[in-house]
């Protein structure tokens, strides 16, 4: 989302802003642009069978009835999928970033593909389908699937900062993630426009309780003040003060109704809660999980790059595609040679454009981040 594109500005009071925001702002930014979805109370399984009906939200699917399917059961899908530790991979997906013509989602998956250390942990991703043709999109191309949809939402568009349906998504997100938390299941949270070319579990730090990569690093990964963190790919273990902490950030709703995040996040800004559970936070270099904003300078070590700082979907994947050849090209050359080439990612020239052209248009830079 828009707010990805904080390192492009240089303006001082933007900035300041951003260290203000920073440590709150991490929570908020879980994949702007991929949840579109959201939901209210009712969490709707959807088996299979019902994917042909046109009104899947319809009050005749009963949690109830559904719910006692096994197979499509949250806690069995996250069996499953989970690794010997209790960790699960975890993206989103709506109906625009799965459409088959112009796909974030083949791309994701040829990521993963494209590297034998990243292939094997297809087996630990689970893709919650925001709505009904991303399930079904899922179902075609993987096997750990789960419908969470929103009771008489429709978040299969390109959804917008800001508006009702993103508030619910917000919240409901953070609700749901609360729940994986609390079923004892780490999460390693990952937009599906963030390209997996090396595993990242070894470069996650083993005391951390939440870490999330950044749209700009500063160098120290425990500075809460000068990391531009972006809530597109975080790994958070399971315990006692992570589940606090997204109990609070969800009961933060009801403190501040009717609030955007950011209104939310400027409120709760000087809350001890962190330091008073003890939450221990860690920013991810970005030499390891880079992105357009900042893409890692290394291809050697890489592990995922983030298609931040880019507006529009077909921008981001006309430069994605770009990446994956690079990235493709770089595989290609033998293991002896390629530190020696230093080869560097194309720059994503669709996206820049794209972005450049946004904010020539906006008088005030805080709307165009909204
Ligand atoms: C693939 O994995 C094997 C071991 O499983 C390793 O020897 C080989 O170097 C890997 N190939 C690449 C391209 O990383
Ligand atoms: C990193 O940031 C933390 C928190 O602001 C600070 O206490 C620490 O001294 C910094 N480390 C370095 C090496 O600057
Ligand atoms: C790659 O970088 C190293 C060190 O920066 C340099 O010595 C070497 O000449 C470079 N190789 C090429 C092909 O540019
Ligand atoms: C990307 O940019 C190129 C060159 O500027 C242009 O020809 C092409 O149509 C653009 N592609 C998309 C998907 O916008």
């Amino acid at each position: 989302m828009l707010r990805r594109y904080f390192c492009e500005f240089k303006s001082p009071t933007l900035l300041q802003r951003l260290r203000i925001a920073t440590l709150f702002f991490l929570a908020f930014v879980f994949s702007y642009v991929l949840l579109n979805g959201a939901l209210d109370s009712c969490q709707i399984r959807l088996p299979e069978y019902l994917l042909s009906s046109t009104d899947m939200l319809s009050s005749s699917l009963s949690f109830d009835s559904l719910s006692d399917r096994p197979d499509n059961s949250l806690e069995t899908v996250l069996k499953k999928a989970s690794m010997h530790d209790n960790t699960v991979i975890l993206t989103t997906l709506n109906k625009a970033w799965a459409n088959p013509d112009n796909s974030i989602l083949d791309l994701f998956l040829a990521s993963f593909k494209s590297s034998n250390q990243t292939s094997r942990l297809l087996n630990h991703l689970v893709i919650i389908a925001l709505d009904q043709n991303a399930f079904a999109i899922c179902k075609r191309l993987h096997t750990n699937c789960f419908a969470l949809t929103t009771q008489g939402v429709d978040f299969s568009q390109e959804a917008y900062f800001m508006t009702p349906d993103y508030l619910k998504m917000m919240w409901r997100r953070i609700d749901f993630l609360r729940s994986v938390l609390e079923m004892g299941y780490n999460f390693l949270f990952t937009d599906a426009d963030v390209m997996w070319f090396r595993d990242p579990f070894p470069h996650f730090y083993p005391d951390a309780d939440f870490q999330i990569a950044c749209d700009h690093y500063s160098g120290n990964s425990t500075d809460v003040e000068t990391n531009i963190p972006n809530g597109g790919f975080s790994f958070v273990r399971s315990n006692v003060r992570s589940i606090e902490f997204y109990k609070y950030w969800y009961s933060s709703r009801e403190v501040y109704p009717d609030m955007h995040d950011q209104d939310v996040l400027n409120n709760i800004k000087f809350d001890s809660i962190v330091t008073d559970i003890n939450l221990k936070l860690r920013f991810l270099d970005t030499t390891y999980f880079g992105g357009f904003c900042e893409p890692s300078k290394d291809l050697n070590k890489v592990c995922t790059m983030h298609a931040n700082c880019c507006v529009g979907l077909e921008n981001k994947v006309h430069d994605l595609k770009i990446m994956l050849q690079d990235w493709n090209n770089f595989m290609g050359i033998p293991p002896s040679m390629r530190s020696e080439l230093n080869l560097t990612w194309t720059p994503p020239i669709n996206c820049s454009l794209a972005l450049h052209r946004h904010l020539d248009l906006s008088e005030d830079i805080e709307q165009m981040m909204k």
